[in-house]
């Protein structure tokens, strides 16, 4: 067996999964996120070992699968954020988390000190949850605490090396920092100079599948896995839920719908240039990429729908109707931006909108475009990602999106792909733990245990008609962002 350990911004979750990628067992613990002013969001790290160390025992408790047969456990973690640490391994203030957003002065400074070299090392803007921002605003208003920080790490490498006592960091994560020279796959001297930060600042790097250790004794004991028991470094959420849905090739993209909406493929091409339009990070592949375009608000559109008009129904009830409605709404048309937007505008001002609504219009024709309106969005990154020459055809979804056959559908007629739904999903903590399977020379490839561990349920393939009316439609679509633009400044 191997675990999982997914620290998520939330909860972590961890999963036992046999040699078949069976889950056999799983166990989630929560932990409380704090926001001490507007725009901050913080974490503590000793909550992070703390729950992880109780999510290991419980889930080994709640099975008869002795620790002898663990052979060992890897991770997902939530990027971006910063942890400091002393001389001696002590955290130095609460971390600072992916989704906080006190960074845009920091963030406008990087621009103007790199100007084009950051796209050109880091390969990605400078946007207020990655991790440069939150390190320049530490040293802007806490000075004396980034002289007496020896290291940052982030969130999960904090808790790998409290329960192995090892410093690293994985390219995957590191590539969220900034700091790292992306194609290069070292830490870039010419940033961390520019910021005056000693490079014994950063952790070492390695790849994800490396072991960095076994569990120290203690940690041993208070989760009752065996001290023997190898720890491998693990990746960012991100690059663990494609693996996790088996996008580790080139040709293989995926949509994951959750509160936010991700589309993400494999990149090979190292220098093919998105000029920042999408993220470009390491991925947990040996010397590969995966570029990225978020919907700030994909599934939190549908939550706050239902919560604001129809805060009565269930989730089901709200969309058990629109199967019924044609493609396009009967003219309504939604975009997303209810909380500002990331792919393809960066733009945390632009608002939301309802469109060409109708006297006859009910419920479901609402409920039936705010899903049209998320998988515009969705398709906006896609096209950036064709643009560059990428083929796309076929799109593994998973998520909230994934949970509703007309949702998936309509995904399959508004990309004009195939679209195909797997057996089961556990996304980024299953990614942890195939990284754990490879680490354990279980399989000679990720692919391989990919292939043993992933099985696809279901496909949808476009159908022409309504491939034409969403093209129509997304045009239309395309140019409300700028016909809105005003209302949200
Ligand atoms: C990626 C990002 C989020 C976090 C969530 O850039 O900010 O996906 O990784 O945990």
């Amino acid at each position: 067996y191997v675990i999982g350990v997914d620290l998520g911004t939330s909860a972590v979750k961890t999963v036992l999964v046999d040699r078949s990628g069976t889950v056999v067992a799983e166990h989630s613990e929560a932990y409380p996120l704090s926001q001490p002013k507007p725009g901050y969001s913080e974490q503590r790290p000793e909550d992070w070992v703390d729950k992880t160390v109780l999510s290991l025992r419980l889930l080994m408790e709640g099975n008869d699968i002795s620790p002898a047969e663990v052979e060992g456990l890897s991770f997902s973690g939530q990027m971006h954020g910063l942890v400091l640490v002393d001389g001696e391994g002590v955290v130095l203030r609460p971390a600072i988390l992916w989704n906080d957003t006190r960074t845009t002065a920091q963030c406008r400074r990087i621009e103007d000190t790199l100007q084009e070299k950051l796209l050109g090392i880091a390969r990605n803007r400078a946007l207020e949850g990655f991790t440069l921002p939150k390190i320049l605003w530490v040293q802007e208003f806490e000075p004396e605490l980034l002289d007496q920080a020896a290291l940052f790490l982030l969130p999960k490498d904090y808790v790998r090396y409290r329960l192995t006592g090892q410093y690293t960091m994985d390219y995957s994560d590191a590539a969220g920092t900034l700091l790292l020279d992306v194609a290069g796959k070292s830490w870039s001297a010419d940033i961390l100079d520019a910021f005056h930060l000693p490079h014994s600042f950063c952790p070492p790097l390695v790849e994800s599948f490396d072991e960095c250790g076994t569990l120290l004794p203690e940690i041993a004991r208070q989760s009752g896995l065996r001290p023997e028991t190898k720890v491998f470094a693990g990746g960012a959420d991100n690059a663990c839920g494609a693996i996790g849905a088996g996008i580790l090739e080139e040709g293989q993209t995926m949509c994951s719908i959750g509160t936010s909406g991700v589309v993400l493929s494999y990149e090979e091409r190292r220098e093919v240039d998105f000029e920042g339009k999408v993220h470009f990070f390491n991925h947990s592949e040996r010397d590969a990429y995966y570029i990225m375009g978020v919907t700030l608000a994909a599934g939190y559109s549908l939550t706050w729908f239902k919560d604001t008009f129809a805060p009565d129904v269930s989730f089901d009830e709200l969309l058990s109707d629109i199967g019924s409605i044609p493609a396009g709404s009967n003219g309504l048309l939604f975009t997303p931006y209810i909380v500002g937007e990331r792919t393809p505008h960066p733009d945390a001002a632009i608002r939301g909108s309802f469109i060409g609504m109708d006297a006859g219009h009910e419920l479901p024709h609402f409920a039936r475009s705010v899903l049209e309106g998320i998988t515009f969005s969705l398709r906006e990154s896609i096209d950036i990602l064709r643009a560059s020459g990428k083929q796309i055809d076929r799109v593994i979804s998973i998520g909230g999106g994934a949970k509703n056959e007309t949702w998936l559908q309509m995904q399959a007629d508004v990309f004009n792909a195939e679209i195909v739904k797997l057996e089961s999903e556990q996304g980024p903590a299953m990614g942890a733990a195939m990284l754990a399977a490879y680490g354990c020379g279980w399989f000679p490839s990720l692919q391989d245990c990919a292939r043993e561990f992933l099985r696809p349920a279901r496909a949808y393939s476009p159908d022409p008609e309504a491939v034409q009316v969403y093209d129509k439609l997304f045009g239309l679509y395309q140019s409300v962002y700028g016909a809105t633009r005003e209302l949200g400044a």
